[in-house]
């Protein structure tokens, strides 16, 4: 490959070539989870992985952050193979697990603290508690605070760690309508004020059109992606988007998507 193409590779933010993985059941059967996975999202994207529950959504999300590897294939951050977790690749999951016994801001710089960056960032720990809206809550603990507030000190606490990449694997699919909405308004906030790359694991269509640039939405038994699908839609975006024809349509199409591997 010549320099050229080689400084191009690298600018790929995210590129997962031919993954394939089974997981053994402990009775020495191995199911196929994950078949021939290939996609790329670009630095600064937000990307949206959708698809059937059980179709290894989680699977490829935990590939990304480095929590295992696939058998087959490989996943590459800036042109560089994943093997390991990194603070560069920030990971939300589905419930906030946060530390019972921490105060907010110290749940907020536990990963500092743990990788021995605590005086740089302490003031940005102070930002990023305001910035989700906690301000005046950083003596709290997590048993003081709503769901929803739980949540943000969660992203928070992802964000201190200044990552390039976040992973959300259906971050709010817990939550009331209306704090969904909020942290959702929250996210593209930050996206766009840090900058950085995004691949969000969600079950909800409207969730999934209404946030993302692209989505991938993938099939089952083994897990393989069916479709990539841009989603042009201008932004800022609001909901009455979700009236407009050409969502509607999209919508639609990606149901049918859905329901096709379903039947
Ligand atoms: N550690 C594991 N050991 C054995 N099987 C596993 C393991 N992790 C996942 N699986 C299996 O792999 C398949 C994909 O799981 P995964 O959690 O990635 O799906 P998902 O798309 O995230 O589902 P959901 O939408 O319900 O969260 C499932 O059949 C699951 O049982
Ligand atoms: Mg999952």
């Amino acid at each position: 490959m010549n320099e050229s193409k080689l400084a191009k590779a690298a600018d790929t933010g995210l590129r997962l070539q031919g993954i394939s993985h089974s997981f053994s059941d402990g009775r020495g059967r191995a199911t196929d989870v994950l078949a021939g996975v290939s996609f790329e999202v670009g630095a600064r994207e937000f990307v949206s992985l959708m698809g059937p529950s059980g179709c290894g959504k989680s699977t490829v999300l935990g590939m990304v952050a480095g929590f295992l590897s696939p058998e087959q294939g490989d996943v590459r951050w800036h042109g560089e193979r994943v093997t390991a977790p990194d603070a560069a690749r920030g990971v939300v999951f589905q419930k906030p697990h946060l530390y019972p016994w921490c105060e907010v801001y110290d749940n907020v710089m536990f990963g500092p603290r743990a990788l021995g960056r605590e005086r740089e960032s302490r003031d940005l720990a102070r930002d990023l508690i305001a910035e989700v809206g906690l301000e005046g809550f950083e003596r709290h603990r997590p048993y003081e605070l709503s769901g929803g507030m739980q949540h943000r000190v969660a992203l928070a606490r992802t964000l201190v760690n200044r990552p390039e990449l976040l992973l959300m694997d259906e971050p709010f699919a817990a939550l009331d309508a209306q704090t969904r909405e909020e942290m959702q308004a929250l996210l593209l906030e930050v996206w766009q004020r840090h900058r950085c790359t995004v691949l969000f694991v969600t079950h909800d269509i409207e969730e999934g059109l209404l946030l993302s640039d692209r989505i991938l939405v993938m099939g089952h038994r083994p897990g393989s992606i069916r479709a990539d699908i841009s989603v042009d839609f201008e932004r800022p975006r609001d909901e009455t988007l979700v009236f407009d024809q050409r969502f509607v349509d999209l919508r639609s199409s990606v149901r049918t998507l859905f329901r096709k591997d379903s039947s």
